[in-house]
């Protein structure tokens, strides 16, 4: 597994090496703004000027033409950054999600999707990752020691407005084991307000009412007005640590902040398990926006079957799949 994605990676940055902007490699925030699913071609980054059929970095998605045309006349719906929260050595899940949200398409939003770390302390991980970051250009290295509940949701929010070039609408904090789908998600927030807003799956499992607790870590987005105030606001400031979805909605409340909320049940779930240990998980429905704990393989691979994830799949002579 590990040695065919190092295979993979090789021969995309092989294949690219002549474009490869070097200046560029580390300072991964600032030049940031492109995106493996964000179907306008103007703000994409450069891709590499040889075509070539064999590295599979990009989407190929040939069903957006008439999208671009149109998007080149109106500017998208509203524009979502995705933080995916993970940490440097989980190189086989940033592939895989590469590939899940480089097959999709996003409507009339711009969804872009970055992968989020702290510090990086390991050698190896800081040669893998600069590769990744010239290739992808989709990582976010914020200032601090990787930690789960110390914090990184509180940096990863509070750096956004200083290290990106523009602000986005609407920015979520994600985990890594969840998969959404894209064009449902934007489909869900297209009529829901810019402002003031805080959208997830309610804590606990079985509320239904968005204005008490909080929104799970697994997937929730706060308008960009939170995230300009998240950054200003002592109230954060000075209660970082904690369970890190926990204590957004505390900031929230006590900030008197979020009077649009939003909660995505069911439409947001945990894995359908056999014997559910909580309601959170249920079984899998059409009307799906977001699958959460895709711990492993087969749960990913079966989640992206149910979901159809391969129809785009074109036929050719060079393939055969049964
Ligand atoms: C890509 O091709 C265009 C036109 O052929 C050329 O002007 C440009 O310099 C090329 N870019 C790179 C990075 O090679
Ligand atoms: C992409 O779409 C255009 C027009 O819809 C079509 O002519 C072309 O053959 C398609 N290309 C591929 C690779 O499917
Ligand atoms: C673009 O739109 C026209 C008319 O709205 C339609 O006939 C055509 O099939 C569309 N092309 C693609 C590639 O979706
Ligand atoms: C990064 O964080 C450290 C420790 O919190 C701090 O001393 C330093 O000034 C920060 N650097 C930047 C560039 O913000
Ligand atoms: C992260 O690394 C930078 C330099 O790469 C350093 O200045 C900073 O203090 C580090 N921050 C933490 C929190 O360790
Ligand atoms: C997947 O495709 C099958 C066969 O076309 C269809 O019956 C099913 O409804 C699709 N599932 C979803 C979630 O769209």
């Amino acid at each position: 597994m590990v040695s065919s994605f190092l295979f993979v990676a090789l021969a995309c940055v092989f294949i690219s090496m002549d474009q490869v902007q070097l200046h560029s490699l580390i300072n991964a925030g600032r030049s940031a703004f492109s995106s493996i699913t964000n179907p306008n071609p103007n703000s994409l980054s450069p891709t590499p000027n040889s075509t070539n059929s064999f590295c599979t970095c990009r989407p190929t998605a040939n069903d957006s033409e008439n999208f671009t045309e149109k998007s080149e006349l109106s500017p998208p719906e509203f524009r979502l950054l995705i933080g995916i929260l993970t940490l440097p050595g989980n190189y086989f899940r940033r592939y895989l999600l590469r590939l899940v949200y480089g097959t999709q398409s996003t409507g009339r939003a711009q969804i872009d999707i970055k992968f989020v770390f702290c510090n990086i302390t390991n050698e190896d991980d800081r040669v893998i990752v600069a590769l990744e970051i010239m290739r992808h250009d989709d990582i976010i290295i914020l200032n601090c020691t990787e930690n789960m509940n110390d914090g990184k949701t509180y940096t990863y929010f509070s750096s956004l407005p200083e290290i990106l070039p523009e602000p986005y609408d609407y920015a979520m904090k994600a985990d890594d084991d969840i998969y959404f789908r894209l064009d449902r998600l934007a489909k869900s927030l297209e009529p829901l307000p810019r402002f003031d807003m805080y959208y997830g799956f309610v804590i606990p499992c079985e509320s239904m009412d968005p204005f008490f607790q909080y929104m799970s870590g697994m997937g929730f987005i706060l308008s960009w007005d939170l995230v300009e105030w998240v950054r200003k606001s002592s109230i954060a400031r000075n209660h970082k640590d904690g369970p890190e979805d926990m204590v957004v909605g505390d900031w929230l409340r006590e900030g008197n902040k979020a009077r649009n909320r939003f909660n995505n049940k069911p439409a947001m779930y945990d894995y359908p398990i056999p014997v559910p240990i909580d309601t959170c998980s249920h079984e899998f429905i059409p009307d799906t926006i977001a699958v959460h704990r895709l711990k492993d393989n087969d749960k990913w691979v079966r989640t992206l079957r149910y979901f159809n994830a391969t129809d785009g799949l074109k036929p050719s002579k060079l393939y055969h799949l049964p």
